[in-house]
């Protein structure tokens, strides 16, 4: 099993990456720490305890970290999510607890008390993992790797240049992609592969359990938010592509690169600058490029059909 910590701004798809996280035999959910991004940090907790609840997580820690940018003012995407951050479903109260400590404190105690097997998969901006980098430089050898939903090399969502988990705080995604670790940028060109179409949605609601209703309901509430807002007809699921390169990195194609992040331009703050070529600098990222879709949806389709029956999760 590959123990991984979930960073996250649930948001819906970061709520579709916790089922495929917790479904997989293949992952060790070690921990889900929160961020401020797709909706205040308030929300994005409650919403991560909301997902852990229906699903039955109870023995995952779950904590709340930075509440703004680095530097910039928070900007959230409720046109996206919604208000509540996770608007489609009906929630009952929460029955899963936050962990008293910072998801910062808590992201740097488990590294340091790892014997470096842990992998790091942020689906939000990446504040807290900045913060972590900062306070304890130590943590970019013990961690086994770093596998984020961020950025893109053709294409913005936020504005033309930049993709919104870098957008947000660009200052952070700097200080993550130059600490040095083993980093994969899992970018828009590869998540907008990721089509919860039709077909894909009643495959899901075809298992006929709490947890794939709530999944049907948050793709069919991000479908109507991603045709009123980005024109697409099936809304691409962005942040489970991070953990599924985890479970199977034969999932998706990576190519080595250098990326940079723009964090001055007037138009393009936020920009992953990616180069394939190696004029820019030396590598520092595998970029994903190209998605195994039918093998992304088998992933996702049995992790949300094991957590409706828990007796056939692997031990
Ligand atoms: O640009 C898509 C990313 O921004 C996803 O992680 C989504 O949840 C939002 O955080
Ligand atoms: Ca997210």
């Amino acid at each position: 099993m590959k123990k991984i910590i979930l960073d996250c701004d649930p948001g819906h798809d970061d709520a579709m990456a916790i089922l495929l996280a917790h479904g997989s035999p293949e992952i060790e959910l070690v921990a889900i720490t929160t961020v401020a991004g797709n909706q205040t940090l308030d929300k994005t907790s409650l919403n991560a305890r909301r997902v852990c609840t229906v699903a039955g997580i109870r023995d995952v820690l779950v904590a709340a970290g930075c509440d703004r940018p680095l530097i910039r003012e928070l900007k959230t995407a409720a046109y996206i999510h919604g208000e509540s951050g996770l608007d489609g479903p009906s929630f009952g109260e929460p029955t899963v607890a936050l962990d008293p400590r910072h998801a910062v404190d808590l992201i740097i105690e488990l590294l340091m008390q790892s014997n470096g097997d842990i992998t790091l998969v942020p689906t939000g901006p990446l504040t807290n993992i900045a913060m972590a980098v900062r306070k304890e430089p130590r943590i970019i050898q013990k961690a086994r790797e770093i596998v984020l939903m961020g950025g893109a090399y053709t294409r913005g969502n936020t504005t033309p240049a930049a993709e919104f988990n870098i957008y947000v705080d660009p200052e952070a995604a700097a200080i993550v992609f130059t600490a040095g670790w083993p980093l994969t940028m899992v970018g828009l060109d590869l998540t907008h592969q990721a089509l919860a179409t039709p077909a894909v949605l009643q495959r899901i609601a075809a298992l006929g359990t709490p947890v794939s209703r709530l999944a049907v309901q948050l793709m069919e509430f991000f479908r109507e938010t991603y045709r009123r807002n980005s024109g697409f007809d099936s809304p691409p699921v962005h942040d489970p592509c991070a953990v599924a390169r985890v479970i199977d990195p034969k999932v998706m194609h990576c190519v080595d690169a250098f990326v940079a992040i723009e964090t001055h331009g007037e138009f393009t703050s936020g920009m992953t600058v990616t180069d394939f070529s190696g004029r820019l600098g030396p590598t520092n990222a595998q970029v994903a490029t190209k998605l195994d879709v039918a093998r992304f949806w088998d992933l996702m389709v049995d992790a949300i059909e094991r957590i409706g029956a828990p007796a056939v999760r692997a031990s």
